[in-house]
C-alpha cells in the first residue's frame, strides 16, 4: 500500500490558487522529496496531508485514510515538522520534548524514556538539559525532529528541513533522517528548495511549479531521460524554466528569516 497519495489537489486562498491539480504517491518507507520554488504549493499540500487546511478540491490519503474524512486518524500516525520554527528557546531540549510527548497524549510512566530515546536518536543526548536558545540552528532543526518522532510516526512529514542550514548542519540533519528510517521503516515526505539534497537523499521525487507537479520519478531516471550527465538542478531548470540561484529575492528572504529565527531572540 502507498502511504501517501494525493489526487488532484486543489489549494485556494481568496483569489490565489496555490495548488491546482496536484497528484503524486509515495511508496511505503521511501524518502520522497516535493521540489519546487517559492510559492509552488509545497507548504499548502503538507498543510492538507497534515489536516489543517481542507482542499477545494480532489483528495488525499495517508496509509489509507482519506485526510478530510478521517483527520484524527491521520494525525495519529503523522509527525509533522512545520517549515516555521516550532521549538521554544527559553525552555531546554528536553522541556520543549517534553510538551510534545503531553500534547500527543503519551501515557506519563513512558515519557522519560521516549524522550531520551528521541533526543538519543537525533544526537542531542549530551544537549538535552541545555537552553534551546543556545544550540546552533541544526541542533535546533534535530530537535524539532525529535519532538516530531516522539509519537512514533509512521509518516514523517518535514517542510524545508534545512533551509539556512550550513553544509555540515544540512548533512546532520539527513543523516540522522536515515538513521531513524532505516531502523522504523518509517516514510519520510520532505519539501526541498536544494535540489543537491534532493538528487543525493531522495528515493523519489516530485518536481512542483506554480501548484502542478511537472514529473515524478526516482532523481536518477529523471537525471537520465534529460541527458546522461544531468543534475537534478538540471533537470528543475529544463522542467519548470527558472533556476534556484541566490539571485532569487523570495529565496533569500527566507533563509534570512530561518536564520534570524534560529537565534530565537
Ligand atoms: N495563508 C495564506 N494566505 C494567502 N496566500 C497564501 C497563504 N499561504 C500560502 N499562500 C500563497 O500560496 C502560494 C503557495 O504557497 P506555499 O507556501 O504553499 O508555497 P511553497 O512552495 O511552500 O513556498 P516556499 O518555498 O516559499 O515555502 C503562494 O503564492 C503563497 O503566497
Ligand atoms: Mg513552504
Amino acid at each position: 500500500m502507498k502511504s501517501v497519495v494525493v489526487q488532484d489537489l486543489v489549494v485556494s486562498y481568496g483569489e490565489v490558487e496555490a495548488v491546482r491539480g496536484t497528484s503524486f504517491s509515495v511508496g511505503a518507507g521511501e524518502v520522497f522529496g516535493l521540489l519546487g520554488p517559492n510559492g509552488a504549493g509545497k507548504t499548502s499540500v503538507l498543510r492538507v496531508l497534515v489536516a489543517l487546511r481542507r482542499p477545494q478540491g480532489g483528495q488525499a490519503w495517508v496509509l489509507g485514510r482519506e485526510v478530510t474524512a478521517d483527520p484524527r486518524a491521520v494525525r495519529r500516525v503523522i509527525g509533522y515538522v512545520p517549515q516555521a520554527l516550532s521549538a521554544d528557546g527559553s525552555l531546554t531540549g528536553r522541556e520543549n520534548a517534553f510538551l510534545f510527548a503531553r500534547l500527543y497524549g503519551l501515557e506519563p510512566r513512558r515519557r522519560r524514556a521516549r524522550i531520551d530515546e528521541v533526543l538519543g536518536l537525533m544526537g542531542l543526548g549530551p544537549a538535552a538539559d541545555a537552553l534551546v536558545q543556545t544550540y546552533s540552528g541544526g541542533m535546533v532543526r534535530r530537535l524539532e525532529i525529535a519532538c516530531a518522532l516522539i509519537s512514533s510516526p509512521r509518516v514523517l512529514l518535514l517542510d524545508e528541513p534545512t533551509l539556512g542550514l550550513d553544509p555540515g548542519a544540512r548533512r546532520g540533519v539527513w543523516e540522522h533522517l536515515h538513521r531513524q528510517r532505516d531502523e522504523s521503516e518509517m516514510t519520510i515526505l520532505v519539501t526541498t528548495h536544494y535540489m543537491d539534497e534532493a538528487q543525493q537523499h531522495c528515493d523519489r521525487v516530485a518536481v512542483m511549479s506554480a501548484g502542478q507537479v511537472l514529473a515524478e520519478d526516482t532523481p536518477a531516471d529523471l537525471r537520465a531521460r534529460l541527458r546522461p550527465d544531468a543534475t537534478l538542478e538540471d533537470v528543475f531548470i529544463a522542467l519548470t524554466g527558472t533556476g534556484l540561484g541566490e539571485d532569487k529575492g523570495g529565496m533569500r528572504e527566507v533563509a534570512r528569516t530561518r536564520r534570524t529565527a534560529r537565534r530565537l531572540g
